[in-house]
């Protein structure tokens, strides 16, 4: 494992520019916002930043709706600001990686301005135009939000598909033009020092090309890890087979460029099909993120089985992702029920366990979710289903207002957290009790914060934790999970007590702690003392 490349040890740590930091008091976070806070993130320890997309965009779907893939959207700053960011993230030893939308275009780009024109304009088949059935639309295939993914325009009398929202229109990629705009983009930006891509909605890119009806399917809401829904198998709409060559492809693309670069999909479906995507040879996308994560429960069980099945399935030379929160779902903190300990021991577990963390911005603080009804929703999906009552949507668990996961990061206590000056209306209300902010936990060791921050740092001093191999512990009580991270000349020891009760873990060697969620946390003879919901990291005492 030791010549792994630096993408499968590192920390990710997810930005939505317009949520971070307002530097020109108008309510928007922006680049030169991101720039003042870099030597925080650098202290906390993460060591990648991923930014959702500034790119040019009118901003329906809050930048994943692109009209120029070069130039940045004048509310978040200037093409030289985004230039500079790329320095000052590199000048503080950090990787930046950027959000590719290559699925879809805004409606507004000229690409489609042009392709919605006419039949034989040179951008004609650059987007999946069809002939409808009649007055119907090409086929049944749904929208990833509901309804038809099909949209008629009267001036060529054919219908678009569009995988997501109806002003973000798919890409042809079996148009050898498209795909050779998509990787001169890539390549501009890896020019410039970008060290990868989150590419989004990666499995929808290649659709049937023979357009025939998805089949039937029992699934009506979607789940975290399919886009199974509304009554469709999208047998032919999602994870395509030419999307695993279209994978393959990109890497020789990144593969191009020195030092290492990488890419980091966003791809739905059970683990063979994610495993395509990473390619048989190790020959596709660098890392995926596994949506499983989301649903799970911290519940030892649950988090026992998990881990088995990321080394069933991903074992070396393969490297997992773990994620509990972004820009689309509740946040981590609130599905866990809110509580710091539980937080706390989350974070253990996805920093300590052999995958990429991908953290959120805000979740080392324990910021809440927004929980805003649909009726107000700025969110596209929001407003899309503004008409369901909150209650339902509580009761049944949907998340469908998105502006709860993206409130302004909360970095003093006052009112708007230092977003913004409180006489300014940020572009989303401000949240979270007392308590939730990087003032008021920046100093107490045992905050959340703090506990992010021993961890990350210790992630990074230790070789068995960034990079060594895992095995998990077996034979222990129902609400126990443990397991040793091993490489050559070192061993740590993680362990984590999910249960109400106090548990005590018998360690098979006299062991020190080197990290501990509580500071009741205690080692007597080989016997460590887990309070309820607590977890600890040690060693051996010998070396
Ligand atoms: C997935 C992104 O994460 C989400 O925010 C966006 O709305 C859709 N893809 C469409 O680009
Ligand atoms: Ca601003």
């Amino acid at each position: 494992m030791s010549d792994s490349p630096w993408f499968f040890r590192t920390v990710i740590y997810q930005i939505y520019p317009r949520s971070f930091q307002d530097s020109n008091g108008d309510g928007i976070g922006d680049i030169p916002g991101i720039i003042s806070r870099l030597d925080y993130l650098q202290d906390l320890g993460v060591e990648t930043l991923w930014f959702s997309p500034f790119f040019a965009s009118p901003q329906r779907d809050f930048g994943y709706d692109v009209t120029d893939y070069r130039s940045v959207a004048p509310e978040y700053g200037t093409a030289e600001d985004a230039e500079r960011l790329i320095d000052e993230v590199h000048r503080r030893g950090m990787k930046i990686v950027f959000d590719f939308v290559l699925n879809h275009t805004s409606d507004e780009h000229r690409w489609f301005a042009e392709s919605r024109t006419s039949h034989d304009n040179p951008k004609s088949d650059w987007y999946i135009w069809q002939p409808g059935r009649g007055k119907k639309p090409p086929t049944n295939w749904s929208a990833a939000v509901g309804g038809s993914g099909w949209h008629y325009v009267a001036e060529r009398d054919e219908w678009y598909f569009a995988s997501f929202l109806p002003f973000q229109p798919d890409l042809n990629y079996y148009n050898p033009e498209v795909k050779e705009a998509t990787f001169d983009t890539v390549r501009y930006w890896l020019d410039k020092g970008v060290d990868g891509f989150r590419l989004d909605i990666f499995n929808c890119v290649y659709k049937d090309d023979q357009f025939r009806d998805n089949p039937f399917g029992f699934r009506y809401i979607p789940k975290e890890n399919s886009f199974d829904a509304y009554f469709e198998k999208k047998v032919h709409t999602a994870n395509h087979p030419d999307n695993f060559v279209l994978a393959r492809e990109l890497r020789t693309v990144t593969d191009e460029f020195d030092p290492p670069r990488f890419t980091i999909g966003e791809v739905f479906g059970e683990n063979d099909v994610i495993r395509r995507y990473l390619g048989e040879k190790q020959d596709g996308l660098n890392l995926a993120f596994l949506f499983k994560s989301l649903m799970l429960k911290l519940d030892a069980r649950e988090v026992n089985d998990f881990l088995l099945e990321l080394e069933e399935h991903y074992p070396t030379p393969m490297m997992p992702v773990m994620v509990y929160s972004n820009h689309d779902r509740r946040r981590g903190i609130s599905r866990f029920g809110g509580d710091v300990a539980s937080a706390k021991l989350a974070a253990l577990l996805q920093l300590t366990m052999r995958a990429v963390p991908v953290l959120y911005y805000g979740e080392e603080i324990g910021m809440p979710d927004g929980d805003f009804p649909a009726a107000q929703a700025l969110d596209p999906i929001g407003k899309k289903f503004r008409w369901v009552p909150h209650a339902l949507v509580r009761l049944l668990g949907l998340y469908i207002n998105r502006d709860g996961a993206r409130t302004p990061m909360r970095w003093s206590e006052k009112a708007n957290g230092d977003f913004c000056s409180d006489e300014v209306k940020p572009w989303l209300p401000s949240v979270g009790l007392a308590g939730t902010s990087v003032e008021a936990q920046r100093e107490d060791a045992f905050s959340l914060l703090g506990s992010y921050r021993k961890l990350l740092h210790l992630r990074r001093e230790c070789p068995a934790l960034h990079k060594g191999e895992i095995k998990i512990l077996g034979g222990l009580s129902r609400d126990l999970v443990a397991y040793d991270r091993i490489e050559p000349d070192q061993v740590v020891t993680v362990a984590l007590n999910f249960g109400r009760k106090r548990q005590v873990f018998a360690c098979s060697d006299q062991k020190t702690v080197l990290f501990a969620t509580d500071p009741e946390v205690q080692i007597e003879k080989m016997n460590l003392n887990l309070p309820p919901r607590s977890g600890a990291i040690l060693k051996s005492a010998s070396n």
